[in-house]
């Protein structure tokens, strides 16, 4: 692996912050050389500093996306950690549902839900198997079931909704395979109906947060754990903005929004924690 100087280190790790918002200390210099390394050759790069000046010059962003693509965490599973999909089926779900039919009876039910950070989907399709499992009638309703992430490369597989056999049996029985993943040759592949429920797209989410409909239910899960202070209360203000009214958002196991925005009341449900917009 290509060791990177003291000196390199020092300009990758402002770079990767004004990129991503990911926070890198002089500690991390084995995370950079193992994640950025292998981009030395790819990229016929000599070293990191000339890296960092290709990537700076490269008029086509192709060097950054690929940099992005390769310092981001995009650890995730179908299901991941389970109560939050819990929480969903058993408290946010059933309370909305209530709250769209009381509100309008005559119309045609609305729920829209966001993943904000949703890596190489997993966390998407997985809200979509709850919502199959959970609305009978499902087709009246309008759903808008979307996925953002930084990195183009898991957007990308996001969006092709193909899984190793590793990646689906981590979180999911082989029934629940069977019911919505056909195989194709060594891949399984998400079917047509639960992918059609589904949209991705790229997107910073300490940058403006441009074209997207406000939503009921939003996640942002195992994201800001990557961020320092001040970006996390920037990216949870931006959420704030983007939820509806009452609307309900859902962090990670171990985030927390204690000294990072007021617009939120906690609400406990079973031990499971969740957070709607005042
Ligand atoms: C550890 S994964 C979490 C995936 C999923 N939410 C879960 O909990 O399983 C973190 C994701 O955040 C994305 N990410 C990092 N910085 C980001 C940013 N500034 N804007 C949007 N996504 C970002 C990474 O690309 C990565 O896919």
């Amino acid at each position: 692996m290509r060791k990177i100087t003291p000196g390199e280190l020092k300009i990758f790790i402002p770079y990767v912050n004004l990129l991503t918002g990911i926070v890198l200390d002089q500690s991390k210099a084995y995370l950079v050389e193992s994640r950025l390394g292998p981009l030395l050759d790819t990229l016929q790069c000599e070293n990191y500093s000339q890296l960092y000046t290709k990537a700076r010059s490269d008029a086509s962003k192709r060097v950054e996306k690929s940099i992005i693509d390769a310092i981001t965490t995009n650890e995730t599973y179908f299901f991941r950690d389970k109560t939050p999909f819990d929480l969903l089926k058993f408290k946010i779900l059933p309370d909305h549902i209530d709250k769209v039919k009381a509100a309008s009876p005559a119309l045609r039910p609305t729920l829209s839900i966001w993943s904000a950070a949703c890596s190489t989907g997993q966390e998407v399709y997985s809200i979509a198997m709850v919502l199959k499992e959970m609305i009978p009638d499902i087709s009246r309703w309008q759903i808008t079931l979307m996925g953002a992430d930084i990195s183009d490369a898991a957007v990308q597989q996001a969006s092709m909704g193909r899984y190793s056999k590793v990646e689906v049996e981590r979180g999911m029985a082989p029934a629940q395979i069977q019911k919505y993943f056909n195989q194709e040759g060594n891949q399984w592949k998400v079917k047509d109906e639960l992918r059609a429920m589904v949209q991705f797209s790229k997107g910073n989410l300490l940058q403006p947060l441009m074209g997207l409909p406000k939503f009921d239910i939003i996640l942002a899960r195992n994201v800001a754990i990557y961020f320092s202070m001040e970006n996390r209360k920037i990216m949870y203000s931006q959420i704030a903005n983007q939820l509806k009214p009452g609307g309900a958002l859902m962090i990670g196991a171990s985030e927390s929004l204690m000294g990072l925005t007021d617009r939120f009341e906690q609400k406990n449900y079973m031990s499971s924690t969740f957070y709607a917009l005042k």
